[in-house]
C-alpha cells in the first residue's frame, strides 16, 4: 500500500508520517518512508536514524542530469507528468542499492533530494523523480510506503499522487487548513487517486475537535481520527530527538487499525 501524507505547511505531516510508520510497524508491516520534501531535513532523526540516506536523485546522476533529461522531454513535447527519468522496468525496495536506504528491522527511509544551494534552480526534478519512483516501485502484500510530502498543493500539479493507493491530509485547527483539505480532496479525485480522509492534528480540546469536524463534514471531507496536541511531540521536535509515540502513538494506532487494516472501529 502506498500512502501520501499531505497538508498545509507545519500542520504536522512529518509527525503524522512518523506516527503512522510506528503504528504500521507494530502491526507487522514492513514500512518504507519516502521523504519527498525538498526543504526540511529532520525526518531521519524523527524516525530515530543517525543519518539520512543518499538521495535517490544521486542514483540518477544528480539534479543536473535529471534536468537535462527533463529538457529533452520538453523538447519532444512531453509534459512533466509523462516524463520518464528512470531506465528499466519495475523497482522493488530490495533492489535499491544500500547507500540510498537507511534501515532497521521493519523500517526503511529513502529520500528524493534536497535544495542545497542558493540559485540552484527549482525543485521540479525532485517532483519528477518522486512521481516516477512511486509509479515504478512494486510492493509486497506486507509492505507499506508512506510519502512525506512538501507543504501545499504544488505536488498535485506534478501528478505525484497518481500512483498511490491513498491520500491522507493532515489538518491543524485553522480554517486555512480545512479549506486546503477540501481542495486536496478535489485534486486527489482529478489525478485518479483515492482520498482516504483527514487526520486532525494538534487538537487541544473537545470543543476544538467538534468545530474542526463540523467544518470538514460540511465540505464532505471524511475524518479518519484525531491526534491531540502533545507536549512530548513539541519537546522531541525542539531537541531534534526521535519521536517517542506515547499517547499519540495509541491515537494513531486506532486510525491505522480502523482505516487501513480493516479492523472494526
Ligand atoms: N500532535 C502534535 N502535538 C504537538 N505538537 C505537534 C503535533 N504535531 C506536530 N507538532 C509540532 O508542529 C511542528 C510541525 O510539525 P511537522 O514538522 O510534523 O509539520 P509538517 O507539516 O511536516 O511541516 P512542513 O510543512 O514544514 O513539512 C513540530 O515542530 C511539532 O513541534
Ligand atoms: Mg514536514
Amino acid at each position: 500500500m502506498k500512502i501520501c501524507i499531505c497538508g498545509k505547511g507545519g500542520s504536522g505531516k512529518t509527525t503524522i508520517v512518523t506516527l503512522m510508520a510506528d503504528a504500521f510497524g507494530k502491526h507487522g508491516k514492513s514500512v518504507t518512508v519516502l521523504d519527498s520534501d525538498e526543504s526540511n531535513s529532520g525526518l531521519f532523526w524523527m524516525l530515530g536514524f543517525e543519518k539520512a540516506p543518499l538521495p535517490l536523485m544521486e542514483s540518477l546522476g544528480g539534479k543536473r542530469k535529471v534536468q537535462e533529461k527533463m529538457i529533452a522531454g520538453f523538447s519532444r513535447g512531453q509534459g512533466e507528468p509523462e516524463m520518464a527519468i528512470w531506465e528499466g522496468g519495475a523497482l522493488s525496495m530490495a533492489s535499491l542499492p544500500s547507500q540510498y536506504v537507511v534501515q532497521r528491522e521493519g523500517l526503511a527511509l529513502i529520500t528524493v533530494g534536497k535544495i542545497y544551494q542558493a540559485l540552484e534552480g527549482c525543485a521540479c526534478p525532485m517532483g519528477v523523480v518522486a512521481r516516477e519512483f512511486l509509479k515504478k516501485v512494486e510492493l509486497g502484500p506486507d509492505e507499506v510506503l508512506l510519502v512525506d510530502m512538501d507543504a501545499g498543493i504544488e505536488h498535485f500539479g506534478r501528478g505525484i499522487e497518481a500512483s498511490v493507493d491513498a491520500v491522507v491530509c493532515v489538518v491543524e485547527p485553522s480554517l486555512e487548513s480545512v479549506s486546503l483539505a477540501h481542495k486536496m480532496k478535489e485534486l486527489t479525485g482529478s489525478v485518479g487517486a483515492a482520498f482516504q480522509g483527514a487526520v486532525l492534528n494538534k487538537v487541544t480540546s473537545l470543543a476544538q475537535e467538534a468545530s474542526l469536524s463540523e467544518k470538514l463534514q460540511s465540505l464532505n471531507v471524511p475524518i479518519l481520527g484525531t491526534i491531540y496536541h502533545h507536549e512530548q511531540i513539541v519537546a522531541s521536535c525542539l531537541e531534534g530527538k526521535a519521536l517517542d509515540p506515547g499517547q499519540a502513538g495509541l491515537e494513531m494506532e486506532r486510525i491505522v487499525r480502523t482505516h487501513f487494516l480493516g479492523d472494526p472501529p
